[in-house]
């Protein structure tokens, strides 16, 4: 009835829906016309949204193809050849063969040849920009050291938690030096016991045999100590830019981001009058040239500095920031005992060389990068590293 209202073919009375009025003759069907061309599979166009809209029909989409043999048309495949080999020239079939289109685009094998492993490249960076600082190279080939270097020489207490067995590798064989100077050696016992040089010491019974125990050293920390005390030992005193790069160990539980061996990086300065701002300014000097240039200080404590600062820089990328490395001004008890002239001051930092390696390449588990489980892959792909902005 819609349908008829909508023709014009009936109309309603005024004020009275219920009574439908003819208004044409003779109506036309063609929507029955329209039904029976599509049946018979002609095509219609007009109308069909409406037909489609009365539900009356539905639209289905079917694709056909065409296909004929092509010029090179086989049921079995060619195989091409890519050689003449020794049997071809043999049988004499090289004349007749077929030879494949010679692919002037593909990559050629990749040729064995050795990589310089992550941590190499972004260690070989790191010094270059130490060396354009002033820096110069401190002796690290001593794995093993003395208690002594490692931890009294700092002022570090022998009841520290970081001299327990279970932070730090001790040596079974040989299990103690007998090689320390003993004249400083009396004067770290001295500031230990009892003080000195305006400090109070710790008050403890200190014992020569808890010091002259081996170790693996468990920061490079342990190499700066010995290159002051020499230092020291050189009169006239003039001022020293040092820094180190190598392994350091620590009894670490291994995970993700720990492993029981990994490696230091140190710097230090050493000069009448430095101050906090220095070490400030050339924290900044230094990590903005690796291309960390947002960077923030934290108080800290570390037994053989005062003050000390963990720095943090802002991670574009994770976009956080991290922890990246710890710092401080060495302590009097440390820098005078050793002989260094009165108002000598010691600015240095440390930093391990997998943190930023780890950031710089985006990999997330330290187990891949270095030890054992090393990812070969991973070092075989890494780009070429370059530091900075
Ligand atoms: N030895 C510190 C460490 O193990 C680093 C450090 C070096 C801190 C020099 C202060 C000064 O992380």
């Amino acid at each position: 009835m819609k349908a008829a209202a909508k023709n014009r073919w009936i109309g309603f009375e005024k004020g009275n829906k219920e009574l439908v009025l003819r208004k044409v003759e003779d109506a036309k069907d063609e929507l029955q016309a329209q039904l029976k061309m599509l049946e018979n599979g002609e095509v219609c166009v007009e109308g069909v949204h409406d037909l489609k809209r009365r539900k009356l029909v539905t639209k289905e989409k079917s694709i056909w193809y065409s296909l004929q043999k092509g010029p090179e048309f086989v049921t079995k495949r060619k195989i091409l050849a890519t050689d003449v080999t020794r049997e071809h020239l043999k049988s004499g079939d090289w004349k007749d063969l077929e030879f494949k289109d010679y692919n002037y685009g593909a990559h050629g094998q990749p040729i064995a040849i050795g990589y310089v492993h992550s941590l190499l490249e972004v260690r070989e960076a790191i010094q270059n920009i130490l060396l354009e600082m002033g820096f110069s190279e401190m002796p690290t080939n001593m794995f093993v050291e003395s208690s002594f270097w490692n931890f009294d020489a700092l002022f570090q207490p022998q009841q520290h938690p970081a001299r327990d067995s279970h932070d730090t590798f001790f040596l079974r064989a040989p299990a103690t030096t007998t090689q320390l100077p003993d004249d400083y050696l009396e004067k770290v016992k001295q500031v230990h016991q009892s003080g000195g040089y305006g400090s109070k010491g710790y008050g403890y019974d200190w014992k020569r045999d808890e010091a002259e125990k081996n170790l693996l050293r468990t920061h490079t920390t342990a190499v700066s100590t010995r290159m002051l005390y020499k230092l020291a030992q050189e009169k006239p005193f003039a001022p020293k830019r040092y820094y180190s790069i190598d392994r350091v160990f620590r009894n670490e539980a291994v995970d993700r981001t720990h492993l029981a061996e990994f490696h230091h990086i140190e710097g230090l300065i050493c000069d009448y009058g430095l101050t906090l701002g220095d070490l400030i300014g050339v924290l900044e000097d230094f990590f903005s040239r690796l291309g960390m240039s947002k960077l923030r200080f934290k108080p800290a404590y570390n037994p053989y500095t005062e003050p000390s600062m963990e720095v943090f820089s802002y991670h574009e990328g994770l976009k956080k920031w991290v922890e990246i490395g710890n710092s401080g001004m060495f302590r009097p008890e440390m820098l005078l005992p050793m002989g260094l002239p009165e108002g000598v001051n010691v600015i240095a930092w440390g930093l391990s060389l997998e943190r930023p390696t780890m950031i710089l390449y985006g990999i997330d588990n330290i187990r891949d990068l270095f030890g054992p489980k090393v990812d070969f892959n991973l070092i075989k792909n890494s780009p070429i590293c370059r530091l900075g902005l």
